[in-house]
């Protein structure tokens, strides 16, 4: 039995998942396009305490087929950590089915649990690997890109290669790189959004590969604006991805209405994050997010600021 799984019996564990944002490339990223996206602060922290079976407490907070749904992936996940005897419950600050990621942060924080309590290091490789099995479970065919995200806990450059691999990339941005998140409308499950493009791609190859191209090729253009601190650069990219996501059709009046108001209020670019549809999570890029923080929540409006990448300004 490995040190990791006798603490456990001790004293219980715990592991963090954290949301993610896709900075550029979301649904691209599903068909082999270059993305790039970040872990928030907030996300989501399991606990585990030692237990006769391998267990989760669902949240009851959770209602509806969402519950059977969270079940069935903790299932998947447990066994392939070899159903270890611990009790997992969750907890969390991250706003749910927005486009942030809660289902990656639930997967990572659980991967990360059920590992250590089978004795195994929690690895990055291997919490991807379970992690994967959850993210199945709530999205079907998911690219990787959220799971990965969470996991990693750094910015990155993500693009899926056959099977199921990716190639990762850890970004360094010499200036800070300050977002703001905000909430704006109702949204479906991301495999609804995820679904109706794939329609649309198989009647239209042609005409969506260029789009798809394009948003891969801006991907690669962030990344490099990124990594030279060019913050203005980056900005008229997430600007330009937003275009390219409503042609896509997966933008809608909210989201355009939020993109706009945060542009006027000084982002250097704004574009959904995530699967977007009919509304969800808008993200703006700005030098000093925290004033615009405080003035949209005066607004009534959620959201939050959030630094991904860079030096830790103090
Ligand atoms: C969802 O957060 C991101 C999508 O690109 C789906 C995926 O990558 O699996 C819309």
């Amino acid at each position: 039995m490995g040190s990791l799984r006798h603490s456990l019996l001790r004293t219980g564990c715990s592991g963090f998942g954290p949301g993610k944002v896709i900075l550029l490339g979301e649904h691209a990223v599903v068909y082999g396009r270059a993305a790039v996206a970040g872990p928030l602060s907030r996300g989501v922290l399991a606990r585990g305490v030692p237990a006769s079976r391998c267990s989760l407490a669902l949240p009851p907070s959770l209602k509806g087929p969402g519950r059977g749904v969270l079940a069935q992936a903790f299932a998947r996940a447990a066994k392939a950590c070899g159903e270890p005897g611990v009790r997992v419950s969750l907890e969390g600050d991250l706003p749910v089915s927005v486009g942030l990621g809660s289902s990656a942060a639930v997967s990572v924080a659980c991967a990360r649990v059920l590992l250590a309590a089978s004795g195994r290091q929690p690895t990055f490789g291997r919490v991807a690997r379970v992690a994967l099995q959850m993210e199945r479970e709530f999205h079907g065919t998911p690219s990787g890109i959220d799971h990965t995200a969470s996991a990693q806990g750094r910015l990155i450059y993500f693009r899926r290669r056959g099977g199921a691999g990716a190639l990762v990339r850890p970004l360094q941005s010499p200036r800070p790189l300050k977002l703001l998140v905000a909430l704006a409308g109702e949204r479906g499950p991301t495999r609804l959004w995820v679904g109706a493009l794939r329609e649309r791609v198989r009647r239209w190859p042609r005409r969506y590969g260029r789009l798809m191209d394009e948003v891969g090729r801006l991907a690669d253009e962030g990344a490099g604006a990124i990594e030279s601190g060019d913050l203005e650069a980056l900005g008229d990219v997430m600007n330009v991805n937003q275009g390219l996501l409503s042609a896509m059709q997966l933008s809608s009046p909210p989201i355009e209405e939020m993109v706009q108001r945060l542009r006027s209020m000084g982002a250097l670019g704004a574009k959904l994050t995530g699967a977007g549809g009919g509304g969800g999570a808008v993200i703006g890029l700005f030098l000093e997010p925290e004033r615009v923080v405080a003035k949209l929540a005066r607004l009534g409006i959620r959201c939050l600021g959030s630094q991904l990448g860079g030096p830790v300004v103090l």
